[in-house]
Formats: C-alpha cells, sequence, structure tokens
C-alpha cells in the first residue's frame, strides 16, 4: 500500500485549510503548540501521530480546517520539523504546497529564557532571534537556546 493510501485510511481529507505534513514522529504536539492549539481550542483540528511514512519511516501530520498559517509560525515549524511540506487546501484540492525553509531570523512564538531580556520583561516587545546551524540566539541579550527549542514555544 503506498504512503497516501494507508495515510488517508487514517486521518480523513479536509475542504479548506493547511495540512502539515511529513512532520517527523513524535513532533506533532509541538507544531500544535507553535500554531497555540491546545485542549482549549474550538478550532477543527485532526492529528495523525506514526503514521507510516516511504520517505520519514514514521510520520506525525497536523490538519487544520479554514486556516491558513503565518510566516513566523510557518518559519518556527522549519526549525522543529525541517523536513514538513505546508499544502494550502481549498475546495479538497491541495492548491499550493512547500516545503519548509530554515529562516535566518524567527520573530515571535518563541520566548527567550532570559526573564531580565527586553522581551520577557513585560516592555511591548516581540521576541526575536537569529536562527544558527544549531540552534537560536536572541536578538536582544544574546541568550543561546541549543536543545529542546519546542520548551521554549510561547503559549
Ligand atoms: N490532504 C487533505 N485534504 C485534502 C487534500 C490533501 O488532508 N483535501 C492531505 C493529504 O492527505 C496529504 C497532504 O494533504 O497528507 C498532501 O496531499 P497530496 O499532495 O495529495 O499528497 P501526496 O502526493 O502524498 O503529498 P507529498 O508528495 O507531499 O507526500
Ligand atoms: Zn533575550
Amino acid at each position: 500500500m503506498s504512503e497516501r493510501d494507508d495515510h488517508e485510511l487514517r486521518v480523513s481529507k479536509i475542504q479548506d485549510g493547511t495540512v502539515i505534513d511529513h512532520i517527523a514522529g513524535g513532533h506533532a504536539s509541538d507544531v500544535l503548540a507553535i500554531l497555540g492549539i491546545d485542549s482549549g481550542t474550538d478550532e477543527v483540528v485532526s492529528v495523525g501521530m506514526n503514521v507510516p511514512s516511504n520517505r520519514l519511516g514514521h510520520k506525525d501530520v497536523v490538519k487544520i480546517e479554514g486556516r491558513e498559517l503565518s510566516q513566523n509560525e510557518v518559519d518556527v515549524i522549519s526549525l522543529i520539523a525541517p523536513a514538513a511540506s505546508i499544502n494550502i487546501i481549498r475546495e479538497y484540492g491541495v492548491a499550493e504546497k512547500n516545503r519548509v525553509e530554515r529562516p535566518d531570523v524567527v520573530e515571535g512564538v518563541l520566548s527567550c529564557p532570559n526573564h531580565d531580556c527586553i522581551s520577557t520583561d513585560g516592555e511591548p516587545v516581540a521576541s526575536r532571534f537569529a536562527v544558527l546551524d544549531d540552534g537560536v540566539r536572541c536578538a536582544y541579550c544574546e541568550t543561546l537556546v541549543r536543545e529542546d527549542l519546542a520548551d521554549h514555544i510561547d503559549v
């Protein structure tokens, strides 16, 4: 059975919205956190976890009805799910398909772990990080975040 047939048995197609596909197995919950979706959401969301995939072995898939993602959200997803593809669905068809690309800078979504940083101390300053090969660096206080980026998602 092909990846596509197999997958479609598990999570049904959507009419309009966004499918984030080819997320490395285990990272669907990080993607949900980046998108601000938790158990209190009223959005229509389907999640496939550890779905068999030809390319990745196992993959996670997140489908959100009636929503397109911001560039900031896509940029942070690229740091956690570098193989992800973002499919825009309109009237049941794939209207656009893009692989995520690692950006030079991410703004918003992640928060700086330094509580004295201007981006976290109550000032209306959005977070901003330079993207390095092995993590991110706060543009305001230079704090490095190398591991567990998902623990720094601003929710
Ligand atoms: N999809 C969906 N609802 C639709 C159309 C597509 O949920 N109305 C999902 C598919 O299940 C798949 C993703 O969007 O997870 C991309 O669809 P498609 O390009 O048709 O699948 P593939 O060819 O398998 O994609 P790729 O080449 O990126 O692996
Ligand atoms: Zn900082």
